[in-house]
């Protein structure tokens, strides 16, 4: 640790591999697991694949080359970031700490569901057998019960703040570098479980049939914006996080290398997931199409048909755990890294009001299915959406894609591409693609990310 952080005490990454399995833990997340399987059943599947493989390379890789290394030449988040850059961007750094604040409000309602589903097939495991309710009645009664509903919420919050307490190696390096190469291998036994059962070639085949019939008309572009959105949520962009964790690399790190292997590996995590979910849910006749619904209704039903169903079923609800873990981890320290270095509050002070801020402002995100199910609220579209999907649609939707957009416009013409390459190349690496990413940020990727917002808001219906 150099001088300099020693003496902010803001601590730094204990070792690159810590790091990278922080970083993928961040990406790593429900957005793999929940959103990415069905997305790509509907989305044409293997069309949807190549598409999405594409942007992740083309438009995500750039984006997250420019968070990491605006963090590492200001050792700073986002709102700090902006402000030694260049004043007038401030707003921009506080959008993404908004968007990770109030995320993370919901996120950690649905972490706290996976937390009472892994908790329940761990006593179905040891107990009595399953419980006679349907996929879709479990679900329903947990959630629409106020008790519980803010209970897992409160739970999965403390969890979170505990490992945030810790600080960034002593806490949440610590903990990612074990729970994700845990996650790979838990995924890997759900895999083979899920593909040997009688019936599951079929999931595979509506994963892996290319059907490029999706993209014809306007329904091609609709796709595309689809797998934008996706990929931007799923690589973590646009939420002050990847600014944040770069800010504890220390100067020495290949910022270039960290951009390849972090998508990567999250692509390969989504697809491992479709391929855990989709063949098992074949091979039980149930509906694929489901949407949401999937993770946390269509599964149950799987997991009570399966043999062995309450093992695996424990196996897998930890695996989703750990990985809206580690996200919702890298979303609270955006704000308590925000606390301690912009306000000077000490870390454990911070993080308290940051836990006690997001368990709040996620409260009724967490009583929207129950007590507060009556709650709509609107789109830009006009359409009405219930609180949980509200924030998620502002904070995802609208926040996400606007910060990346700024920042793209700042780096491209306000700072100057020259300054990122300069902070890339500062560790001796040779940033051969210089050329192509100075183009890719000016122009290619913030008219994708406009294209982005404005479909994913519904301003713009294709
Ligand atoms: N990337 C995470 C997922 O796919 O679930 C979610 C997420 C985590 C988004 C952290 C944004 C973020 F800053």
């Amino acid at each position: 640790m150099s001088n300099h952080s020693k003496q902010e005490g803001r601590g730094q990454w204990a070792s690159h591999f810590g790091f990278l399995m922080a970083a993928v833990g961040s990406a790593v997340g429900l957005g793999n697991l929940w959103a990415f399987p069905y997305k790509l059943g509907k989305n044409g599947g293997f069309a949807f694949l190549l598409i999405y493989l594409v942007l992740v390379f083309v438009v995500g890789s750039v984006v997250m080359v420019t968070e990491l290394s605006l963090g590492r030449m200001t050792k700073r988040g986002p709102i700090g970031a902006y402000s030694a850059l260049d004043k007038r961007f401030t707003f921009n750094g506080a959008i993404s700490v908004f968007a990770s604040f109030i995320i993370l409000s919901f996120y950690s309602v649905l972490g706290g569901w996976s937390l009472k589903y892994f908790l329940t097939y761990v006593l179905e495991m040891f107990g009595n057998g399953f419980h006679g309710l349907s996929g879709a009645d479990f679900f329903n009664s947990f959630v629409a019960d106020p008790v519980q509903a803010v209970l897992y919420h409160a739970l999965f919050m403390a969890i979170t703040g505990v490992i945030v307490l810790g600080g960034i190696s002593g806490g949440i390096e610590r903990c990612s570098k074990v729970m994700m190469p845990a996650l790979f291998v838990m995924m890997l036994a759900v895999i083979v479980r899920s593909v040997t059962l009688p019936g599951a070639a079929d999931g595979l085949a509506f994963i892996f049939k290319p059907d490029f019939t999706v993209f014809q008309g306007s329904g091609g572009l609709a796709v595309f914006a689809a797998a934008l959105s996706q990929m931007f949520f799923s690589l973590s962009l646009g939420m002050g996080i990847t600014i944040c964790y770069g800010s504890y690399l220390p100067p020495s790190s290949n910022i270039l290398r960290s951009a390849v292997i972090i998508p990567l590996c999250d692509t390969l995590v989504a697809v491992m997931a479709a391929v855990a979910i989709m063949p098992a849910v074949f091979a039980f006749g149930l509906d694929p199409k489901q949407g949401p619904s999937l993770l946390y209704v269509v599964l149950r039903e799987v997991f009570a048909a399966m043999p062995g169903g309450a093992f695996f079923g424990a196996l897998f609800y930890l695996l989703v755990f750990f990985a809206a873990l580690t996200s919702s981890i890298a979303l609270l320290e955006v704000t308590a890294s925000y606390l301690v270095d912009e306000r000077k509050i000490p870390r454990k002070k911070s993080v308290f009001w940051a836990v006690a801020g997001v368990f709040a402002t996620g409260l009724p995100s967490a009583l929207g299915f129950g007590v507060l199910g009556d709650v709509t609220l609107p789109t830009f579209s006009g359409e009405m959406l219930g609180i949980l999907d509200w924030v998620d649609y502002v904070g995802e939707y609208a926040l996400m894609t606007i910060g990346v957009l700024i920042m793209c416009i700042f780096v491209g013409y306000v700072l100057g591409p020259k300054r990122v390459i300069a902070e890339i190349e500062r560790d001796g690496t040779v940033f051969r693609l210089k050329g192509v990413w100075s183009f890719m940020i000016r122009t290619v990727t913030p008219a994708l990310v406009l294209l982005t917002f404005l479909t994913a808001t519904g301003l713009l219906k294709l």
